[in-house]
């Protein structure tokens, strides 16, 4: 019996190791901007996700907090440029807050809530063969930095710390940004 809590213990122990050895690798995962996707997600065979995200309100995120409403919303609140605050960047553009070696050249503000705000920095996941050996399952999605967005991705910005929340139904709101690629 005691054999076989240690035994149990050790297998823990080797897994556990494994894990913190992924998760280290967290740092090396960096955003590359919706730009860096699009060459690949734009084909009406891929399901157009890059056009999908483009003309949805998420693009348009860090432009929208330049606008009247805005203003008018920081004025309440005592900022002054909502383009430049932490209490509105933090849900209106993708990874603000990380640190800066977390950001690739290539990676722009003014994109606002991009695809790796959703499916994780894209630096290591994006080259066509690891991104068709994650779809065919031949190796860990996460490993690589992608993630699949579930209804608690969404709600680390739909909620009630957003000033103008209305509320948040995952299957409606799911629905107007779906863009799903299509059955051969
Ligand atoms: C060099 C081409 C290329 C680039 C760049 C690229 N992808 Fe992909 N991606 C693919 C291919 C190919 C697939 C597999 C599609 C298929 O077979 O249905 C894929 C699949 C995916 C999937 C689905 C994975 C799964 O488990 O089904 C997601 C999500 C994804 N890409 C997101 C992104 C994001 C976000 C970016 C930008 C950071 C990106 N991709 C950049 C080629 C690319
Ligand atoms: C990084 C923060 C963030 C994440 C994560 C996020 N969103 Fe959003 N979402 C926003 C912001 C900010 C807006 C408003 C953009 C604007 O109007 O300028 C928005 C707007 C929307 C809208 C348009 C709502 C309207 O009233 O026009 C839909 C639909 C939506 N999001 C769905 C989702 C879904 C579904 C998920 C999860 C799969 C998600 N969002 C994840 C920040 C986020
Ligand atoms: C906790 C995340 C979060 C923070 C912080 C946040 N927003 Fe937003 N914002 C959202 C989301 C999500 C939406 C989409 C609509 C909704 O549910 O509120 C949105 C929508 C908006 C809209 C468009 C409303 C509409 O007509 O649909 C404006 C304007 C806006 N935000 C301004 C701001 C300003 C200004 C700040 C800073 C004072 C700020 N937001 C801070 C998440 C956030
Ligand atoms: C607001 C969050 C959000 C944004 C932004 C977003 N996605 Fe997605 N994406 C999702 C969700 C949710 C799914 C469905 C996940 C699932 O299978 O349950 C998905 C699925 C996908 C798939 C797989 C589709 C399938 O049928 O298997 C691809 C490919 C993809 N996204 C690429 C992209 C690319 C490229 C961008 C940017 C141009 C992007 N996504 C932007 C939330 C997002």
């Amino acid at each position: 019996m005691v054999r076989v809590v240690f035994l149990f213990a050790l297998i823990v122990l080797v897994l556990s190791v494994f894990t913190v050895g992924t998760i280290a690798q967290d740092k090396d995962f960096k955003y590359v901007g919706a730009k860096n996707c699009k060459m690949c997600h734009s084909s009406k065979k891929s399901g157009e996700a890059f056009n999908i995200w483009a003309a949805s309100a998420h693009a348009k995120a860090y432009l929208t907090l330049a606008s009247e409403e805005s203003k008018a919303i920081g004025k309440k609140m005592g900022i002054e440029d909502p383009q430049k605050s932490d209490k509105c960047l933090s849900c209106h553009v993708t990874g603000h807050g990380q640190p800066a070696a977390k950001f690739d050249k290539t990676y722009l503000v003014d994109e606002g809530v991009t695809c790796e705000a959703c499916h994780g920095a894209g630096s290591i996941y994006n080259p066509m063969k690891i991104m068709k050996q994650i779809k065919a399952g031949e190796v860990k999605a996460a490993d690589y930095g992608l993630i699949t967005p579930t209804e608690a991705s969404c709600k680390t910005c739909h909620n009630e710390k957003s000033p103008t929340f209305k509320g948040f139904d995952f299957q409606k709101y799911a629905v107007q940004i779906a863009h799903p690629t299509p059955k051969e």
